[in-house]
């Protein structure tokens, strides 16, 4: 039994770890166990010898049990202060910087034209940018063989093998989602929709990818005139002086009459000004839109009238923010995002300025 007591207290002491003082729990008290065996052999002792060495051995297995125990703790102490010192950590040290992120000048544009044009009534519509061609085209009065649909420069789908119907486009312009508007809310409404637009078209003011705003009023008494003043005041608003505004007559086929719209703006040593000076820049396309666009809407023409326009947002970003090229706006060259990228925080809003 002393043998048994220094070889386990001993083996005990040195356990590396708890794995290896299961074995030794095992080997020791275990069912099987060295000192269970010896508990065994009480049953064959005379009643004499049992008295003596029954609570020896219930002493020797109390001892044991109770070594184990300690080193456990010991162990489980040990490789917690071990955690501790692998994980402490200096909460004194100063910050990491990290660089923020921009907003692209195309998004802060966007919430601009929103804010400013959601204070006037208008509500922000959307639609798809992958879009089928009686919405991009026949619903606004270009039928096929109409030049302008080749005039757009249009991306068109693939369809399957044999599949024969008409293929869908890449939008060319927002003004399909005059039609889904139209249907989806009827009159009287008003909503503006900014979204991607594509046209096979690249140069220094040209991308394929482009951004457009579009805008639709649908009343009982909407004039040209309610389109001027809002374009008017959308135009201050915007470059945050009054801008005056200019009406050329023109043609497209989803609005009579048509008007391309020039901004006020001064030339003065290469750079452009809005909002004085004697020149002019076109920036919109407008009218009232066609009798038979309100009915592909699903809107009574006798009933309603409406204007709408179409704005390119890249354009009033590149003037209101000096930036010179289009081509740049989409290359992700985290210099240029830096440079002309806003901050996160500085949300445009009417009040906080835009
Ligand atoms: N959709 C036209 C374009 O992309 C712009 C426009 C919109 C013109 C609405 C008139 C009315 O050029």
């Amino acid at each position: 039994m002393d043998d048994l007591r220094e070889k386990y207290l001993k083996a005990i002491s040195g356990a590396a770890d708890e794995a290896a003082l299961e074995d030794l729990r095992v080997a020791a008290v275990g069912k099987k166990g060295e000192v269970s065996l010896q508990m065994r052999e009480l049953g064959r002792m005379t009643p004499e010898e049992r008295q003596v060495a029954g609570p020896k051995l219930n002493a020797l297995k109390d001892e044991i049990n109770s070594a184990l125990s300690a080193k456990k703790a010991a162990l489980e102490d040990a490789a917690l202060d071990e955690r501790l010192r692998g994980e402490w950590l200096d909460v004194t040290l100063p910050g990491r910087d990290r660089r923020l992120g921009t907003v692209h000048p195309v998004s802060q544009v966007t919430e601009e034209v929103s804010a400013i044009l959601a204070d006037m009534g208008f509500a922000v519509a959307e639609g798809p940018q992958v879009e089928d061609d009686w919405h991009n085209f026949d619903a606004l009065n270009i039928p096929s063989h109409h030049p302008a649909r080749t005039e757009m420069d249009t991306f068109y789908m693939a369809r399957g093998e044999g599949d024969n119907r008409p293929p869908h486009v890449l939008r060319t312009h927002t003004s399909p989602v005059q039609i889904r508007t139209m249907q989806a809310q009827g009159a009287p409404l008003r909503v503006i929709a900014p979204g991607r637009v594509y046209r096979a078209d690249y140069d220094q003011t040209h991308t394929p990818m482009f951004h457009q705003v579009e805008g639709l009023a649908v009343d009982k008494d909407i004039s040209m005139a309610n389109l001027k003043w809002v374009l008017e005041e959308f135009f201050s608003a915007f470059f945050g002086t009054s801008v005056k505004t200019r009406f050329r007559a023109s043609h497209f086929p989803f609005t009579e009459p048509s008007a391309e719209v020039d901004i006020q703006c001064s030339w003065e040593g290469g750079t452009v000004k809005v909002g004085e000076g004697d020149g002019w820049l076109e920036v919109l396309g407008s009218g009232m839109v066609h009798p038979k666009v309100l009915e592909a809407g699903g809107i009574d023409p006798v009933e309603w009238q409406g204007f709408a326009f179409g704005m390119g947002i890249d354009r009033m970003a590149m003037l209101k923010y000096g930036i010179p090229d289009l081509r740049a706006f989409f290359d992700s060259d985290l210099r240029w995002l830096r440079h002309y990228g806003f901050s996160s925080l500085a949300v445009p809003t009417l009040h906080g300025g835009l």
